[in-house]
């Protein structure tokens, strides 16, 4: 009796066995780390909603070289610590092909050396700081990213202000604990000045930071035209609010950090007529972007912001190369990432460099009556 007891449970574990087996090479797994909580959720949230996009419109088309794809997502609760232990855990314990994400370029730079160590490819789809794919000199191997990067982005926003606003004067409010913020505030800065215009003050605040009086009080002494706030939403806003209570009535500049729903929610109308630089607008008439807003609306009820354009295009980025890729290795799906040209995406076409960035327009965005609404395209 206990032998065929031990016969049937053996049968068993095998047929077990067996399936996961088969179930496993039936499934690509691609792992993505995001900010699904904290002050930047809507970035993580937005992405995710982004990838299982795509992931179901691949599935639905038969899935890659036959097989399933499955995504498998970690929170790092927007620290750059925790998107290393979650990017660690996809490739070690979870074996993911491709790893997506982080927004935030602080937190995907906490994750770029796992994935160069492993061999294991990863696409950020939004973070812009040029080290992210850039270690000195020296390109990072599987770290790619389907954006612009900020000494691009810097600039659109510096021209904005000088060619088009005719501004003279500006006063910058870096977030110093952020490697977005403190690149994109540089890049302004140098850009400004080089087109004749002068920083006439230079503040710093950390992210979380609730009071920013002290700083904003002394900016208002040096009568700028404009104040360049480089920082994630849920700061900017309180900024906004805190300007305005202090009689402060220039508009604020920014870059993609700004872009999220509740910067609006959290503003309440203290950012009206202020300016930022963007990836993409759902504004935009192209039929691809007219198509994927609305698919994005059916399934997820919202209007896609950057992150949701970017997220489901770093997901389509990994597709396309996985499936031109010879085999599903990491070197091998590294290559074919690498020769990505002219690809379709819905936040504009992506053509990977040789410092494994994408070379893409940006847009101007112009906020009135607590919405964004789209100024200009400027090409790189
Ligand atoms: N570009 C930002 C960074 O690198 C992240 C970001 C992208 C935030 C898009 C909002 C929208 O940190």
């Amino acid at each position: 009796m206990r032998l065929v007891r031990a016969a049937v449970l053996t049968t068993l574990a095998i047929v077990a066995a067996a399936c996961q087996k088969k179930s496993a090479s039936d499934t690509i797994l691609i792992g993505h780390v995001g900010s699904l909580t904290g002050a930047e959720a809507s970035f993580g949230t937005s992405t995710e909603n982004g990838i299982r996009l795509a992931v179901e419109e691949i599935n639905a088309r038969g899935g890659i070289k036959g097989k399933r794809v499955v995504v498998k997502t970690y929170d790092d609760q927007g620290k750059p610590e925790e998107a290393a232990v979650a990017a660690t855990r996809l490739i070690t314990q979870d074996k993911v092909t491709v790893l997506l994400g982080e927004v935030a370029s602080s937190r995907s730079l906490a994750m770029a050396p796992i994935a160069d160590a492993n061999q294991v490819p990863q696409i950020t789809p939004t973070s812009t700081n040029p080290r992210v794919t850039k270690d000195g000199d020296k390109t990072r191997p599987y770290v790619f990213r389907v954006c612009f990067i900020d000494p691009f982005q810097g600039t659109v926003m510096a021209k904005f202000a000088r060619e088009n606003l005719k501004l003279e004067r500006v006063a910058i409010l870096r977030d110093v604990g952020s490697d977005y913020s403190v690149g994109l505030a540089d890049y302004f800065k140098k850009k400004f000045e080089e087109l004749g215009g002068t920083i006439v003050n230079d503040q710093s605040f950390k992210g979380g930071d609730q009071d920013f009086k002290a700083q904003l009080t002394t900016i208002k002494g040096k009568k700028p035209e404009l104040i360049y706030v480089p920082g994630y939403y849920t700061d900017v806003a309180l900024v906004a609010r805190q300007a305005r209570e202090l009689g402060i009535k220039v508009p604020l500049g920014g870059g993609d950090g700004w872009d999220s729903a509740k910067l609006y929610e959290i503003a309440q109308g203290a950012l009206d007529g202020s300016f930022f630089s963007n990836h993409y607008t759902h504004e935009n008439p192209d039929p691809l972007i007219q198509n994927f807003v609305k698919r994005y609306r059916e399934k997820f009820g919202g209007t896609p912001d950057s992150m949701a354009a970017l997220g489901y295009d770093a997901a389509q980025v990994a597709f396309a190369a996985m499936a031109r890729a010879t085999d599903l290795s990491g070197p091998a799906v590294r290559d074919a990432i690498a020769t990505t040209r002219n690809f379709p995406g819905v936040g504009g076409t992506i053509t990977i460099d040789s410092d494994h960035n994408a070379v893409k327009s940006a847009v101007v965005l112009g906020i009135e009556k607590n919405k964004a609404r789209f100024i200009a395209t400027v090409n790189p």
